[in-house]
C-alpha cells in the first residue's frame, strides 16, 4: 500500500514530473525500424508525454524532433523528407535530425535568422530493429549490457504492443512471477495453438513435465530477490518434491525493463515506455541462443493479433478481451484465449489507467514490487535534490534469465551454470566470454 502522494510521484511521466525526470535518465525504445519501412519514413509519436516526429532522413539516419514547428506551430509529421532533414510544409523551414534549422527559404537571402533557431531533437540509436532515444540531459550513458543488444540481428526479433494503462502497472506485472500459475493457467497440456503449452522441462526423475502442468500444480512459489548493480534478480522456486525444483529467474533492469525467460533457448527483454501517464508501449526484443530467428514467421504471428497501425491488441478492453465463459470453465483460467499477452494486458489495464495503490494489500509474492517501488521513490527523491541516479553497471555480464528444473540442493549454483552455459554455446557468443 502506498500513500497517495507516493503513487502520484512514481506514475507521472511528463518532462517536468517526478518519474518523468527519472525515466529520462535511461535509454528508451521509441519505435521499431519496421515502422519506418514505408515510402515516406516518418511518423508522429508520443513518448513520455511529448509529441514528436520519428523519421529517417535522406542520409539514412534516424531523427526524433518536436512535432510542432518552432515557426508557427504546424505539424511537422506531414513534413517533406528532403535535403538531409524534415522540411515544414507551411513556409519551408528545414530542420536536420539534430534540431538545427538549415534553411528559411522565405526569409531575405542575407538573413542569418535560421542560425538562431534550435528545434527540440533527441539522439537515437538503432539496435536489432529497435530504435532507442536519449531524452535526458547531455552526455548519455552507454547502452545497458544485455544479450538482446549484443546478439546479432539474425538472432533477435523486435515487436511492440499498446497497453492502455500507466507504465508502472505494466512493469509490475513483469516482476510478479507468481501470477503465471493463475493468470496463464491452462487446464490441458497439449495446447497446439502456440509454443507455450508445447514446452516441457526435464525432471530429475527422467520424465518430462509440461510447463503448463508444472505451473498449475505448483502454485505457491517461493519468491526471493537479490539486489544487483542493474536492478533486481527475482527467483521463483517451485518445489516438485522428488521431481526436483523448478527455478525461474527473471530480472528487473531498473527502472522499466525486464529480462525474462521465454523458451529454453530464448529470452525476452521488454521495456515499458510511457506514451503518457495513462498509456504505455511494451517493446520486446526476443533473443535466441540457438538458431537464428524466423523473423517473417514471428512477425506474421504477431501481426495477426494486433492492429499494426497502433499495435493495439485485437482483444482489448473494448471487446472484453474476447472473454468466453465456456472457455473459462473448460480451457483457460481467464477465458480470454491462449495468448498470454492478452492475459497480461487485462491484468495491467483492469485496475484502471492509473492504479490507486492506496487501496491494495501486498503479500509475500509481491517482494520484487515492494523493493522496486522503494528504489523508485528513493531515486526520485534524490534526483529532486540534485543527485543523479547511478549509471547501471553490469559487472557480472548481461542479466541471465532462465527457467529450468534441477535437484533441491544445488539450485543456487545450477541456474547460473546452466544460463551461462547456454550463452556460451550460442554461435554469436563463442569466444566472447
Ligand atoms: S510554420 Fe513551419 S515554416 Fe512556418
Ligand atoms: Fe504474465
Amino acid at each position: 500500500m502506498l500513500k497517495a502522494e507516493d503513487n502520484f510521484k512514481i506514475t507521472q511521466t511528463g518532462p517536468d514530473s517526478s518519474a518523468g525526470r527519472l525515466l529520462r535518465r535511461y535509454w528508451q525504445p521509441v519505435g521499431l525500424e519496421q515502422e519506418l519501412e514505408h515510402i515516406r519514413p516518418a511518423k508522429p509519436i508520443r513518448v513520455l508525454g511529448e509529441d514528436l516526429v520519428l523519421f529517417r532522413d535522406t542520409d539514412g539516419e534516424i531523427g526524433l524532433v518536436g512535432r510542432y514547428c518552432p515557426h508557427r506551430g504546424v505539424d511537422l509529421a506531414y513534413g517533406r523528407l528532403e535535403h538531409g532533414g524534415l522540411r515544414c510544409l507551411f513556409h519551408g523551414w528545414l530542420f536536420d535530425r539534430k534540431g538545427a534549422c538549415l534553411e528559411q527559404p522565405a526569409e531575405p537571402i542575407e538573413s542569418n535568422y535560421y542560425k538562431k533557431i534550435h528545434h527540440k531533437a533527441y539522439p537515437c540509436r538503432v539496435i536489432n530493429g529497435m530504435i532507442f532515444a536519449w531524452m535526458g540531459p547531455a552526455n548519455s550513458p552507454p547502452m545497458p549490457v544485455l544479450d538482446a543488444l549484443n546478439a546479432p540481428e539474425s538472432h533477435c526479433f523486435a515487436y511492440k504492443g499498446l497497453i492502455e494503462a500507466n507504465w508502472l502497472q505494466a512493469t509490475e506485472v513483469g516482476i510478479d512471477p507468481a501470477h503465471a500459475s493463475f493468470l496463464h493457467r491452462f487446464f490441458e497440456d497439449d495446447d497446439p495453438s502456440d509454443s507455450y503449452g508445447q514446452q516441457f522441462r526435464d525432471t530429475t526423475v527422467g520424465a518430462k513435465i509440461p510447463v503448463t502442468e508444472l505451473l498449475r500444480k505448483h502454485h505457491r512459489p517461493e519468491i526471493t530477490i537479490e539486489k544487483t548493480d542493474y536492478g533486481l534478480r527475482i527467483f521463483a522456486r517451485r518445489d516438485l518434491q522428488s521431481a526436483g525444483q523448478h527455478i525461474r529467474v527473471t530480472n528487473l533492469v531498473f527502472p522499466s525493463a525486464i529480462v525474462i525467460p521465454m523458451q529454453t533457448d530464448m529470452t525476452i527483454t521488454q521495456w515499458h515506455v510511457p506514451i503518457d501517464n495513462e498509456r504505455t508501449y511494451w517493446y520486446g526484443l526476443f533473443c535466441s541462443y540457438g538458431e537464428a530467428v524466423d523473423k517473417a514467421k514471428m512477425k506474421e504471428q504477431r501481426d495477426a493479433l494486433y492492429d499494426t497501425h497502433i499495435y493495439r491488441p485485437k482483444r482489448n478492453s473494448e471487446n472484453g478481451y474476447g472473454f468466453n465463459p465456456d472457455e473459462q470453465k473448460k480451457v483457460t483460467y481467464t477465458g480470454m484465449g491462449m495468448d498470454i499477452n492478452v492475459h497480461d494486458n487485462w491484468a495491467v489495464e483492469s485496475p484502471g489507467p492509473i492504479q490507486d495503490r492506496t487501496k491494495e494489500h501486498l503479500g509475500t509474492t509481491d517482494r520484487a514490487i515492494i523493493a522496486n517501488r522503494r528504489t523508485l521513490l528513493q531515486r526520485i527523491d534524490e534526483l529532486e535534490n540534485g543527485k543523479e541516479p547511478p549509471v547501471p553497471k553490469f559487472e557480472d555480464g548481461p542479466p541471465l534469465a532462465i527457467d529450468t528444473l534441477c535437484s533441491a540442493d544445488d539450485w543456487k549454483s545450477f541456474w547460473r551454470t546452466t544460463a551461462e552455459g547456454r550463452r556460451q554455446s550460442a554461435s554469436w557468443a563463442a569466444g566472447s566470454d
